[in-house]
C-alpha cells in the first residue's frame, strides 16, 4: 500500500515543526501561544543547494483538452454548482471531486481550464491524497515542471511549494522591502521552451481573509487593442528569462538546480485547444522584443504591461477557503499574489506545473 501523508511526513514533521516552534511563539502580555505550526508539514518548503537537474528536453505535448467532450458530462454533473467569476475568465465549482473524476472527466477539466482560463474547485480532498496520486493525476496534462530554484519537497522536486509565515516573507525577499505595492505579474515559468498549460494550486493553510491570487485574460487583454496595434503585435517575438530568479536564488544562498535558460516565444500565441489568441509577455520573465533597439522594446513591453495589468475589468482575484484546488490555464493568463494578509499568519500551498506545447505563434 502506497503510504500516506501522515507516514511520509514523520520524518520532516519533527525537523519542521521544531524550527518553526522555536521561532514562532507567539508572545502577547498574557498569555503565550504556542504556534502549532503548518497543517501539512510534510510540504514544508525544502531546498538542497547541490541538487542538479540535466536541461530540459522538447517532448510531443497532445493537450488532453482536445479529446474533450465539449458538453463536459463527465466534469459537470446535475449536483455541481457553477459560478462564473467574471464574463472573460474564472469559474468557481461546487460539487464536483477532482480526485474522483474519470478520465474523461479529467480531458473535459483540461477544456474547461482552457476555456475558463481560471477555475475554483472548493471542498476539495486533493490535499489529503499523498505526493504518489497527486502526480500521477496532474501528469496527465504534460511532464511535471521541476523548479529550478524554489521550494520544493525532499524526494518530489514536481512540488513547487509556496509558503510564508511569521519568521519567512518571500515577497519581501523578492520584490524589495520599499515598494509601494507587492503584486508581480507574471505566467509561471514562461522561460521554459515549453511553458506550462493546465497548472494545479492547492492550499494546506490560509489567512481567513486576503492572500487571493489576482489572474488577468490574456486573451481579453489581446482583444482589446485595436485590429492595427494586433497586426503589428503578430509575428513578433521576446525573450523570457530565467537568469535573474536564478541570481537572486544564487544571492540568498539557494539552489540553481538548472542552468538558467533564455527562450524566445512569439508575442502573441494561439491556444492549441480553443484557438483563441492570447498576448504572450509577462513582467516577472518577458525581458525584450527580439530584433528592436532597447528603447524600442522598453517602450513596447511598458505600454503592454501596464495595459494588463490596469486591466480591472479583465481581471478575477481567486481566494482561498479550505479545501479548495485552484486551476489555471497557465498559456492564456498572467496572476500574481496578493501578500496583504498579516505577516503573522501562515500560507502555504503547492502547485504542480504541467507543461504544454511550444507555444503556437498567432
Ligand atoms: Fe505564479
Amino acid at each position: 500500500m502506497a503510504p500516506s501523508v501522515a507516514d511520509l511526513a514523520q520524518s520532516t514533521v519533527e525537523q519542521a515543526t521544531n524550527s518553526v516552534a522555536k521561532l514562532n511563539l507567539k508572545e502577547t502580555k498574557q498569555e503565550k501561544v504556542e504556534e502549532k505550526g503548518p497543517s501539512y508539514p510534510f510540504y514544508y518548503p525544502y531546498w538542497d543547494v547541490d541538487e542538479k537537474f540535466p536541461p530540459t528536453e522538447l517532448f510531443e505535448h497532445t493537450d488532453p483538452g482536445l479529446r474533450a467532450d465539449p458538453k463536459k458530462p463527465n466534469l459537470l454533473g446535475p449536483n455541481t454548482k457553477v459560478q462564473h467569476i467574471s464574463p472573460y475568465l474564472g469559474t468557481e465549482i461546487r460539487g464536483v471531486q477532482i480526485s474522483q473524476l474519470s478520465e474523461a472527466g479529467l480531458d473535459e477539466l483540461a477544456l474547461y481550464a482552457a476555456e475558463r482560463k481560471l477555475l475554483v474547485f472548493r471542498d476539495q480532498d486533493f490535499k489529503d491524497l499523498g505526493p504518489d496520486k497527486q502526480i500521477a493525476l496532474t501528469k496527465r496534462y504534460g511532464p511535471i515542471q521541476r523548479h529550478p530554484t524554489s521550494g520544493n519537497v525532499k524526494g518530489y522536486p514536481e512540488f513547487h511549494v509556496v509558503y510564508r509565515d511569521a519568521d519567512r516573507d518571500p515577497f519581501r525577499e523578492y520584490l524589495g522591502a520599499n515598494r509601494l505595492f507587492k503584486t508581480g505579474w507574471h505566467s509561471d515559468v514562461s522561460y521554459e521552451k515549453q511553458p506550462p498549460g493546465t497548472t494545479f494550486f492547492f492550499i494546506l493553510d490560509q489567512p481567513d481573509v486576503g492572500g487571493d491570487t489576482l489572474f488577468a485574460s490574456q486573451v481579453e487583454a489581446y482583444n482589446r487593442l485595436s485590429p492595427e496595434f494586433q497586426k503589428r503585435l503578430e509575428g513578433l517575438r521576446a525573450v523570457h528569462s530565467a537568469v535573474a530568479q536564478a541570481e537572486h536564488s544564487k544571492q540568498r544562498g539557494g539552489p540553481v538546480r538548472r542552468e538558467p535558460v533564455e527562450t524566445e516565444h512569439p508575442l502573441v500565441r494561439k491556444h492549441p485547444v480553443t484557438g483563441e489568441k492570447a498576448l504572450y509577455i509577462n513582467q516577472g520573465f518577458t525581458r525584450r522584443i527580439v530584433g528592436y533597439k532597447d528603447e524600442e522594446s522598453e517602450w513596447l513591453l511598458k505600454f503592454l504591461f501596464d495595459h494588463i495589468s490596469k486591466g480591472a475589468d479583465f481581471i478575477v482575484r481567486a481566494s482561498y477557503e479550505p479545501g479548495t484546488v485552484v486551476v489555471w490555464d497557465n498559456r492564456v493568463t498572467v496572476h500574481s499574489a496578493t501578500p496583504d494578509f498579516d505577516k503573522t499568519i501562515r500560507r502555504h500551498a503547492v502547485r504542480l506545473t504541467p507543461q504544454a506545447e511550444v507555444p503556437i505563434p498567432a
